[in-house]
């Protein structure tokens, strides 16, 4: 079985519902207590042993770029003043040479097609995808982690799902499950953004994919599916039959961050999480509720 070494961030979105907030800066910038969201998920490709990472971008996303570079005038300050506690933040910001790449999605036609602008990076071998909007979280075993255990025993494909509500089944892609063995199931069908009353289960895609290479066959067919969009989702659902194919029950915490309450509850929670600044921010909210 071949190991997973790359992955792919979506990156190009306009973020408009952050707007005016991401007119000017990409909504993977926004931090999450002091980290941008692009960092969480990056580190979290790295503790499942990513070694090429691959972003999506597109107009006006420039700052993900200088993020991942080297910044010498403030490097070369913070050395002579012999700040290295602040200099040691900066370490999680650094890709080995070479192992950053960053590919534009030129039109806005749906994650499938975001994910098929990457397929001459990712060539024939398996690779992961992770959506920086979705804060997935578990310090002691990341999600994309518990996925690559996964992946090391199943093979083939295997994404991550969460059980939401009912009456939410028809924002997220959808797996109908079969055989299960504890948090991993087998999937038998996919259905992106159901109509309502129509899903097949109540287990949504969290925005994190192993896939193998065969998907890019599919995507670049570029047919459209939900919202007028080339969906990954429809691309995977075909896949399904021909090559393994699982969903794991993430264990851990979600943070929707595309949304403007889940970004600000991951601010919160994991503010709580940070013992510098832990008691003043409980303090706060206690006046609060
Ligand atoms: C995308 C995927 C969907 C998945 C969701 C997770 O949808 O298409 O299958 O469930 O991310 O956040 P989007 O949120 O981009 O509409």
């Amino acid at each position: 079985m071949k190991p997973v070494r790359k992955a792919i961030f979506p990156v190009a979105g306009f973020g408009t519902r952050f707007l005016p907030a991401t007119k000017a800066v990409p909504k993977e910038m926004l931090p999450v207590v002091d980290r941008p969201l692009i960092q969480y998920a990056v580190d979290e490709a790295r503790a499942a042993g990513i070694e090429q990472m691959i972003f999506v971008t597109g107009r006006n996303k420039y700052a993900i770029e200088d993020y991942f570079d080297s910044a010498y005038e403030i490097e070369s300050d913070l050395a002579a003043k012999n700040k290295t506690s602040v200099l040691d933040k900066l370490e999680s910001t650094r890709l080995s040479p070479g192992k950053a790449a960053f590919v534009r999605q030129q039109q806005m036609l749906g994650l499938g097609h975001a994910v098929a602008c990457a397929r001459d990076l990712v060539g024939d071998e398996p690779f992961a995808v992770l959506l920086p909007d979705e804060l997935l979280w578990n310090p002691a075993a990341p999600c994309l982690k518990q996925m690559a255990d996964t992946y090391a025993r199943k093979g083939g494909n295997v994404v991550a799902v969460l059980e939401v509500a009912e009456d939410q089944t028809h924002k997220y892609g959808i797996v109908d499950p079969g055989a299960t063995e504890g948090a991993v199931t087998e999937v038998r069908k996919m259905v992106e953004k159901p109509a309502a009353g129509t899903a097949p289960s109540r287990l949504a895609i969290v925005g994190r994919y192993i896939l193998q290479p065969e998907i890019f066959a599919l995507l670049e067919k570029g047919e459209r599916g939900a919202g007028g969009e080339i969906q990954l989702t429809d691309a995977m659902a075909k896949l399904v039959g021909t090559q393994p194919f699982h969903a794991l029950t993430f264990d851990g915490e979600r943070h929707d961050c595309g949304d403007n309450a889940g970004f600000i509850q991951a601010n919160i929670a994991l503010a709580l999480e940070r013992p510098e600044i832990a008691d003043s921010v409980k303090a706060f909210i206690r006046t609060l509720v």
